[in-house]
């Protein structure tokens, strides 16, 4: 049985990764922050949850000695945060500290857990990523959500520099946008059901080969400019 980790899993699309995946038979292994709220992710089958604050140095060293010597086939970064309030990462205000925070959780997390798992990760593992479309720097032509968007746009360069450095270990590395899906971040305006982005998501990380290594691709096929 294959193993999947998901961070943030305890709703939205990281909670519907975990039941999609735990119902076609992989091994989960489902990440979610003390005192988080618990969504449906305990009575999920067959789902292991383990604590993860993936803003927390400790928490990630803690979640890497904890997987220490489990093979895992698909590492999935999905805890992610909007950030600030837009009226705080506009043109009109800018939250620095929450511009910060909002990197931390973005951009710097993926990558340093990515390398303190790298060891676990078997020979032609993938690695997802959730970015976002609103990454794009040429797509970039309604401005705002500053902070978002630098630390999604942070998190694809990591990717880059990560699919190049782990080559030589056959490691896959995606950028991955869901859509404009309906969970908190989402809000009610949202087009997309969870369970068709993560449809969508899965039949995108199954598909990619050596050849897809640092691309960006939505979860409709969809390739995404830089
Ligand atoms: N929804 C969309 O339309 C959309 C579009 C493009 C990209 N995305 C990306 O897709 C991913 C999932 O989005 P979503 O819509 O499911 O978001 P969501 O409903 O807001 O859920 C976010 C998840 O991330 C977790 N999280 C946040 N900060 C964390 C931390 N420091 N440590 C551990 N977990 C943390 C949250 O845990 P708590 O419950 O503890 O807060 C929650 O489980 C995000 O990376 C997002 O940027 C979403």
């Amino acid at each position: 049985m294959p193993l999947v980790v998901i961070t943030g899993a305890n709703r939205g699309i990281g909670l519907e990764l975990a039941r999609q995946y735990a119902a076609d038979g992989w091994q989960v292994v489902a990440t979610r922050r003390d005192g988080s709220n618990q969504g449906g992710l305990a009575d999920l089958a067959g789902v292991e949850v383990q604590p993860l604050a993936v803003n927390a140095a400790e928490s990630i060293a803690a979640f890497a000695a904890l997987m220490q010597g489990r093979a895992i086939d698909l590492l999935i970064h999905n805890a992610g945060t909007m950030g600030p309030d837009p009226t705080r990462q506009s043109k009109d205000g800018i939250d620095a500290a929450g511009w910060l925070e909002t990197m931390q959780v973005n951009a710097l997390a993926p990558i340093l857990l990515t390398l303190a798992l790298k060891d676990n990760l078997r020979p032609g593992a993938k690695v997802a990523t959730l970015s976002s479309q609103l990454a794009s720097l040429a797509e970039n032509v309604s401005g705002g959500l500053y902070a978002y968007r630098a630390s999604k746009a942070a998190v694809n360069m990591g990717i880059r520099s990560l699919a190049a450095d782990l080559a030589d270990q056959g490691i896959i590395l995606l950028a991955l946008h869901p859509g404009w899906v309906q969970t908190d971040m989402g809000g009610p305006k949202a087009p997309l059901p969870v369970g068709d982005s993560v449809a969508g998501l899965r039949r995108v990380i199954a598909a990619a080969g050596p050849t897809d290594t640092a691309s960006f691709i939505a979860f409709d096929g969809r390739r995404i400019p830089w």
